[in-house]
């Protein structure tokens, strides 16, 4: 698999996983979730954290040129 298939993949499962952790805290601050979406989120959670990294790894290039690039200074006029 390439490194944009891969991106892709992980932006996508970041995205369900995303999803899951969104929903699930709805039930668990309303007291509506059952004892095991207590523990899917804790879980998913954790998943969520690595894909994120994975996410952050596989965009260094981009994030390293836009964010961590040295400015070059304007040329001083004469
Ligand atoms: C979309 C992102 C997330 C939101 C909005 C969110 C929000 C919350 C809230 C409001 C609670 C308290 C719920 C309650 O007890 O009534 C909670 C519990 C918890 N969250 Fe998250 N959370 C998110 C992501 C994460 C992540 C990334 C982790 C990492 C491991 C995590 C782990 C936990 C754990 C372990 C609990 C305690 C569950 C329990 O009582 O058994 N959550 N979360």
């Amino acid at each position: 698999m390439n490194k944009i298939k891969l991106l892709k993949f992980v932006n996508f499962v970041l995205g369900i996983s995303f999803l899951v952790q969104a929903i699930s805290v709805v039930f668990m601050v309303l007291e509506k979730a059952p004892g095991w979406l207590y523990k899917l989120h804790a879980l998913n959670g954790m998943v969520f954290i690595v894909l994120v990294f994975v996410h952050i790894a596989l965009n260094w290039a981009w994030i390293r040129a836009n964010f961590l690039k040295k400015k070059v200074e304007a040329p001083k006029s004469v």
